[in-house]
């Protein structure tokens, strides 16, 4: 695996790949990686003859609350687990390469960004978009693979490539849960003993809800009851709701086309974020 920390080194590197007539994959991550991006990593070699993998914890995409030195970082972790998994190259671009001094563009999607995560975290798409269309416009990369599990993210990512004809695909990979069914994130670490226990209660709800709505049961009522559930288990929900997938608008009943139920919910000092089907 060949490691790359600037812009011209990354350019040779993937001009020869190209030159070789391979196809490039891209996987964004932003580092303490676990089986869940190796999954997207396993996905990506699928779908493209090489793998790029870039470890960027961005500044942009974080809010002024929101502590970016408290981000798990693991270099040398991460490395070993990309090279067993067979990536390529791994792109490391530091904060002055990624944003020079100077840089003065940002990418503002609305549609998807509506909602939620925009709510919750004003301003963090416009530097999720941004980080994305620089990272692929970089690795030139024909397939760029994002996990379900941030489903807005991922509708956000396929609309901005959509909108700025960018000529990468977007893969959507599923969640990669652990055995008890949380679904694994870096964020994970922080939760203690007993709320790790109890973290699990948050997709059993949500299954139950999407459950009870498939069934027909009214979606308001269904929602409310597993919130009320929530709340009852000791977490402080933000919300849970459902969705058109890939428009995130709420629904109020069932519709025939694709439909994701949606959640966050803290947990100590946690926040948990998590979505499934429906129907
Ligand atoms: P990060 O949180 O590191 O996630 C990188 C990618 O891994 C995202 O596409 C995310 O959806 C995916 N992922 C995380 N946990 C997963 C799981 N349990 N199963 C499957 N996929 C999972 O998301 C970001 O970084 C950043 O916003 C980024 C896209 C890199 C832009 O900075």
């Amino acid at each position: 695996m060949e490691t790359c920390q600037t812009l011209p080194a990354l350019r040779a590197a993937t001009a020869r790949l190209r030159a070789a007539g391979r196809r490039i994959a891209i996987v964004p991550t932003m580092g303490a990686l676990h089986a869940g991006h190796i999954a997207l990593v396993a996905a990506a070699r699928q779908h493209a003859d090489a793998v790029v993998t870039s470890i960027f914890v961005n500044p942009l995409q974080f809010n002024p609350n929101e502590d970016l030195s408290r981000y798990p970082r693991d270099e040398a972790g991460d490395l070993a687990k990309l090279r067993e998994a067979g990536c390529d190259i791994a792109w490391l671009p530091g904060v002055e390469v990624m944003y020079p001094p100077g840089a003065g563009t940002t990418i503002e999607v609305t549609g998807p960004t509506a909602g939620w995560e925009g709510d919750a975290r004003p301003g963090h798409f416009r530097g999720v978009a941004t980080v994305c269309a620089k990272l692929f416009l970089q690795s030139g990369a024909d397939v760029a693979a994002f996990g379900e599990k941030d489903w807005q993210q991922l509708q956000v990512v396929t609309r901005m490539a959509l909108d700025l004809d960018i000529p990468t695909r977007i893969l959507p990979v599923p969640t990669v849960r652990e055995a008890d069914g949380l679904a694994m994130s870096s964020r994970n670490r922080f939760l203690s003993a007993d709320e790790r226990a109890r973290a699990p209660l948050l997709i059993a709800a949500m299954r139950r809800a999407a459950g009870t709505i498939a069934g027909g049961a009214p979606v308001a009522e269904a929602l409310a009851t597993e919130t009320e559930a929530l709340a009852r288990e000791g977490f402080q929900p933000d919300y849970l709701a459902l969705v058109d997938g890939p428009s995130l608008k709420p629904l109020a009943a069932i519709q025939p086309g694709p439909m994701r139920l949606l959640a966050a919910a803290r947990l100590g000092s946690v926040r948990l974020l998590d979505n499934i089907p429906v129907g």
